[in-house]
């Protein structure tokens, strides 16, 4: 328990990230498919999809955003995107979520955004499974302005909607510490 806490408390947005990291790709891949054999979903659908990014090919992804929105990225945030070991493209399969609007159509409404949660607990267990490693990463929201030409590029099908993206690498700064609101404005405890 202990250490799942200290795990937790560590994971923050890393921007100032490089490609040095301990991990061979092998590995890093290994930990992501456990991350995505562990990861919940709204009745076991596994609607998430993951595109993993290394090296070169993460770097032409950041020059290819970097373009796509006229190279006005901000250059700290660009440069530790660009100098990461890799990203992590996180996609929702709305195939799966129509099977299941159709399949149940009780719970039609709530599918959607079912799939958002698995999604963003998948996000939430790589951003701490990486973190546990020492390697951070941050979520980032380029989409839905870069989606057509990722699915193209990479070849996807057409159900596979980008929700996320998030580099990853070497941590060359801790972010500094923020504020957080008063606990007692977010917990209620009724005992
Ligand atoms: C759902 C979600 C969306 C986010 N989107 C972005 C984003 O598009 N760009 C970004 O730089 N950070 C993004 N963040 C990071 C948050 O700003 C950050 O997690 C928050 O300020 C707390 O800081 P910490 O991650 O260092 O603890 C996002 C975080 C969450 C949970």
């Amino acid at each position: 328990m202990q250490d799942y806490i200290e795990i937790i408390k560590k994971r923050r947005s890393y921007y100032n990230l490089s490609e040095d990291v301990k991990l061979s790709n092998e590995e890093i891949k290994y930990l992501f498919e456990d991350i995505m054999n562990v990861t919940p979903s709204a009745m076991n659908a596994e609607s998430t999809r993951v595109v993993l990014l290394f090296d070169d090919k993460s770097k032409d992804f950041w020059n290819r955003v970097n373009e796509t929105f006229d190279n006005k990225i901000n250059e700290e945030k660009f440069h530790g995107f660009y100098h990461a070991k890799g990203t992590a493209l996180i996609f929702i399969d709305n195939e799966i979520v129509e099977n299941q609007e159709k399949e149940m159509p009780t719970y039609a409404e709530n599918f959607r955004p079912w799939a958002h949660h698995g999604a963003a607990m998948m996000q939430l267990n790589i951003w701490q499974g990486l973190r546990d490693e020492e390697i951070g990463a941050s979520n980032q929201h380029y989409n839905p302005v870069i989606d057509k030409w990722v699915k193209k590029l990479y070849e996807l099908p057409d159900s596979w909607e980008l929700i996320a993206q998030m580099p990853f690498g070497k941590i060359e700064e801790e972010p500094a510490p923020k504020e957080k609101k008063p606990i007692e404005e977010k917990l209620k405890v009724i005992e």
